[in-house]
């Protein structure tokens, strides 16, 4: 018996609540007994049907037969057994997970990496590499430069992380962010969809984007006389925001945000940390609506967190991809993380796992709009691929209808004011899917 094994399921919370706070699910989890999109909870003695996936960062379910692998579990243990600065000190591993992201993930013409634990360090990076760029397009190279006019736009409901610099653009509950001293960078308005039963838009979408649109503009063109003119050094979106509310945009605001930057001279930042690697059925949820970004932030499902970038960042001379030191960390992710990430993207793409999350998306929609009909317990189903979600009529039914489904033993999160969201694994089966319906069925109305 080894020393986690010789603990009683039942002292779990205790022994974890006398040294720190430990408010989370009244749950344990079993790494050995739960399997596929069925959590076991070792406390119970019975399994849960996870719809919320780690906060959507578990990609293929749990205990993968893939996972199996002699040699991967060799590699694994291996990388395991020591813990490497990634960021300066290169290993096989290393150079087979780089290799796998950079073919299999990445798409076509965004050569730069950058790799780092943590999805709000990720997004922090891709602002920096933002102010780094619009600093030098300013010419203003030198280290001692004053450079306190650049700002990053970004939105009203975003979530982008509780670091530093993300802090003063995540804006979702007070308590992430309050107390904490944070940059005045400029806000838009949100242009989310909302959707009757059938899929379509049911709310005026081209006049709230009209709305951001031109706040973005107004800011752009503004100079006032006690902070004197700002510059945008980025415009940072995530293509859904998720804990925000699961708030799906059109594809022709990404593109108009396209357009803006190119005329303001910024990068385009995507936070992809949530919808990225696969989890809409395609690798990038920006690939839905083709609008190609400058910098991209990912990290829960790919295991690794990180940036990619495209051209526009070499139209700067030691860009920080370029220059050493501008963006590092000691470890550079993590080699442990790398390996398992190399594996699950060796099982996504044999399994076309990507195709599947699209089918069991649509699955999914199509039967939350026939209960919305049958129950009227919700409104604005949404989704696309593992990332689905519902309206309440406000945060109490929400909450009410989240413990109904724990009651089912259904996973589900809250998002935004009144969402409740579904975060599906990638290789969900179509009965395992008929079965979440069942159950939010079940659950539907008190
Ligand atoms: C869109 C988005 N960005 C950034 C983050 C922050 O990632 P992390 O919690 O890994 O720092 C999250 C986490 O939920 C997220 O959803």
């Amino acid at each position: 018996m080894s020393v986690a094994t010789s603990i009683d399921p039942k002292q779990v919370h205790e022994i974890i609540g006398r040294h720190q706070l430990a408010d989370g699910y009244d749950m344990v989890l079993d790494l050995d007994k739960s399997h596929g999109p069925w959590l076991h909870d070792a406390g119970r003695g019975e399994d849960f049907l996870d719809c919320f996936t780690c906060f959507a960062s578990w990609p293929l379910g749990y205990n993968h037969p893939g996972l199996d692998d002699p040699d991967f579990e060799r590699e694994l243990l291996r990388a395991a057994k020591c813990n490497p600065s990634n960021a300066d000190l290169y290993s096989r591993e290393m150079a087979a997970f780089v290799e796998a992201f950079a073919s299999h993930v990445t798409p076509e013409g965004f050569d730069h990496h950058f790799w780092i634990a943590g999805g709000s360090l990720a997004v922090e990076n891709a602002i920096k590499t933002a102010f780094d760029w619009k600093a030098r397009r300013l010419g203003r190279t030198d280290f001692n430069d004053n450079v306190n006019d650049l700002v990053i736009a970004h939105f009203q409901y975003a979530f982008h992380g509780r670091s530093g610099y993300t802090m003063s653009m995540t804006n979702t509950l007070p308590d992430k962010v309050g107390l904490f001293p944070k940059f005045q960078w400029p806000r838009i308005m949100s242009p989310g969809i909302e959707y009757d039963l059938e899929g379509n838009i049911s709310n005026d979408i081209e006049a709230l984007e009209a709305r951001a649109l031109a706040e973005l503009e107004a800011f752009h063109d503004s100079w006032s006389r006690r902070d004197g003119y700002k510059h945008i050094a980025g415009v940072l979106i995530e293509p859904i925001q998720c804990e925000g509310g699961d708030r799906h945009f059109r594809p022709e605001f990404m593109h108009a945000l396209r357009a803006f930057c190119d005329k303001a001279d910024a990068l385009l930042c995507y936070d992809e940390v949530q919808t990225g690697f696969f989890g809409s059925g395609k690798p990038w949820m920006w690939q839905h609506h083709g609008a190609a970004p400058d910098v991209v932030a990912f990290g829960k499902k790919a295991q690794v967190c990180g940036i990619y970038a495209g051209p526009k960042v070499d139209e700067v001379e030691d860009n920080v991809f370029v220059r050493s030191s501008r963006i590092n960390s000691t470890w550079g992710s993590n080699l442990v993380d790398m390996v398992r990430s190399r594996r699950f993207i060796e099982l996504i793409v044999e399994n076309d796992y990507a195709a599947n999350t699209a089918a069991r998306g649509e699955q999914i929609l199509a039967g939350l709009r026939r209960i919305a009909g049958d129950t009227g317990a919700f409104t604005n189903p949404r989704g696309v691929g593992s990332l689905l979600a519902v309206d309440y009529a406000d945060g109490d039914a929400r909450n009410a209808a989240i413990s109904r489904c724990y009651d089912e033993r259904l996973l589900t999160l809250p998002c935004g004011p009144r969402s409740l969201r579904l975060r599906i694994p990638l290789n969900m089966t179509e009965q395992e899917a008929d079965e979440v319906l069942n159950r939010v069925e079940a659950a539907a109305k008190p």
